[in-house]
């Protein structure tokens, strides 16, 4: 493996630091939760080891929002990780030696693209396009894909742009993966943050796909690095438990045990969630529709977008950011972090209070301004 560190995560907020950042628009979630907003009381938590596939209630949980055994999975086809992030690294190095052929969807979440880089895979990347709205168009994507090819990697809701797609689109992708013989891993770590009809768990499709959520964005509960991933394939799934046994034998019990104790929650938690972020998607859309600098492909899931700042307008892109951050302290995740033009920026609008929302964006009509070169 050769491990270098991702720009997103060596310039995140937590580790540039949260104190030297006024309105932080970088965020991908909703606002964190405290122990206390659980109401989750550990004292008498027998702090042994775990059952290494996972907590059962969690694992049933989850089995249980991917439609139970009417969605056609079940406990043992879900595994228990240490975020999405473990999950993603579980399943490449898996799936993947060096040389090893895969395609995945860029601009994605670093992860997806770097642990296979780490790898030393041979990656055929699909680069989705502004102008094509950044559908993830399941032709194209199946055009590269090879014999050689070990699995298709997409994220959906997309992130950096929150774009989607339909049940058609991922219904056919299936279908063509299987009749490939390669495998399909879907990152559907906002699925439930969809605005219109939720997908189906990619994995109850097949026993080909693979699904990775967890409880970081939708829920605001990073800090206890819980997630999953869902797989009917029982022979992979003894390799990602061993994969996992290696890393860390087993999860954290205290996460585990707040992971499920915290998803019991779940729907209550949504019933509140999903007018708020469609009040907050609402506050991003005015601007954009009053900025004359910038334009976006309108998300249609998560609580991010990725605007750009439109190619004619005259912006010193580097003034632009220095603007933001020194003047403004406001902080977003610029295009690089995705491996994409500069211009483009993405814009987190559930994390930040309403205040913090309307004065980042603010200060981002400011600093484009003030980046004119004309
Ligand atoms: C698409 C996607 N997948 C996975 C992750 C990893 O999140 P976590 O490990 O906290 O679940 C992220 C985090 O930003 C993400 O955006």
């Amino acid at each position: 493996m050769k491990y270098r560190r991702m720009p997103i995560e060596e310039e995140s907020p937590e580790q540039f630091g949260y104190d030297r950042i006024r309105y932080n628009l970088t965020e991908s979630s909703v606002r964190d939760r405290s122990l206390a907003d659980l109401g989750i009381e550990l004292r008498d938590l027998l702090l042994f080891y775990g059952d290494h596939v996972g907590n059962e209630s969690f694992r049933d949980l989850v089995t249980e929002a991917a439609g139970g055994a009417e969605g056609g999975v079940s406990r043992d086809e879900v595994l228990v990780t240490a975020g999405a992030a473990q999950a993603l690294f579980i399943i490449a190095t898996s799936l993947l030696d060096k040389g090893d052929h895969l395609v995945v969807v860029r601009p994605n979440y670093a992860t997806n693209i770097e642990t296979p880089r780490a790898i030393e895979a041979d990656i055929s990347f699909l680069d989705l396009t502004f102008e094509d709205g950044f559908r993830i168009d399941p032709e194209k994507l199946m055009a590269l894909v090879t014999p050689r090819t070990r699995y298709v990697s997409v994220t959906v809701p997309h992130n950096p742009t929150g774009v989607m797609m339909d049940e058609a689109d991922l219904r056919s992708l299936v279908g063509r993966v299987e009749s490939a013989g390669c495998r399909l891993l879907v990152d559907e770590t906002y699925r439930e943050m969809t605005f219109g009809e939720l997908l189906p768990v990619a994995a109850t499709l097949s026993e080909r796909a693979i699904s990775v959520s967890s409880l970081s964005k939708t829920y605001g509960i990073p800090g206890i690095r819980t997630g999953w991933l869902v797989c009917r394939d029982k022979e992979l799934m003894a390799t990602f438990l061993a994969a996992k046994e290696q890393i860390g034998i087993c999860g954290s019990v205290v996460d585990e045990e707040i992971a499920a104790r915290a998803f019991a929650q779940r729907e209550a938690w949504l019933a509140e969630l999903r007018p708020f972020i469609a009040r907050r998607f609402s506050v991003v859309r005015d601007w954009i529709a009053g900025e004359e600098f910038m334009e976006w492909v309108e998300p249609g899931g998560g609580v991010v977008c990725f605007p750009r700042i439109k190619p004619e307008a005259p912006v010193d892109v580097d003034e632009f950011y220095r603007v933001l951050g020194d003047v403004h302290g406001t902080y977003v995740g610029p295009g690089h972090w995705f491996e994409q033009d500069r211009r483009h920026m993405r814009i987190g609008y559930a994390w930040p209070s309403a205040e913090e929302l309307e004065g980042g964006l603010a200060a981002i009509s400011g600093s484009v301004r003030a980046a004119l070169t004309l």
